[in-house]
């Protein structure tokens, strides 16, 4: 490896582990993605349960793959990726213990959301959806910027 191609990996990975403009754009665009994911399979739930459609077993891949997301977050934000086209709000980095808090509480209703969701009771999943969303809101209210 050349020197100035080792300096510049250094620069964009390792300095201050920072990372540089287009590594921070390239997740920013990621992380919005795997965010609209959540919201595209809580949306599919809520037509589920609202339209009463005969998909009731679909629930569980939903909710599973909202749990699977769930165990995503914390690796998206990395340090340094709050420059660029983000609403995620700097207190993530200031505050991370408190992001990580969010991010856990998520993990956490949403697998209960999944365990839920196989056992059936669409009552008590209903319920629990609710339970889920407030740890996506709860989240936002601190972390992202509003629309
Ligand atoms: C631990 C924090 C956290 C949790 C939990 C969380 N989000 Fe987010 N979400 C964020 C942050 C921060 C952003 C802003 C990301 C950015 O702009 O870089 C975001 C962005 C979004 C966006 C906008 C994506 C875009 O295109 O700009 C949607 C939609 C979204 N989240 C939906 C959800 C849903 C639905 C849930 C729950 C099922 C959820 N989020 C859970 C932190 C969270």
């Amino acid at each position: 490896m050349k020197i100035t191609s080792a300096a510049a990996v250094l620069l964009s990975v390792g300095f201050l582990g920072n990372l540089s403009l287009a590594d921070s754009e390239g997740i920013i665009k990621y992380r919005k993605n795997v965010m609209k994911t959540n919201a595209g399979h809580m949306g599919a739930i809520m037509d589920i349960l609202k339209n009463h459609l005969p998909l009731e077993t679909h629930v569980v891949d939903h909710a599973r793959s909202i749990n699977q997301n769930s165990k995503m977050i914390l690796s998206m934000f990395p340090k340094g990726s709050d420059f660029g086209d983000t609403k995620a709000k700097p207190a993530i980095w200031k505050n991370w213990s408190k992001f990580e808090t969010a991010s856990k509480a998520f993990v956490r209703e949403s697998a209960t959301l999944a365990k839920v969701a196989e056992s059936g009771d669409m009552k008590a999943f209903a319920k629990q959806v609710r339970a889920t969303g407030k740890t996506c809101g709860g989240c936002h209210k601190h972390f992202k910027e509003r629309e």
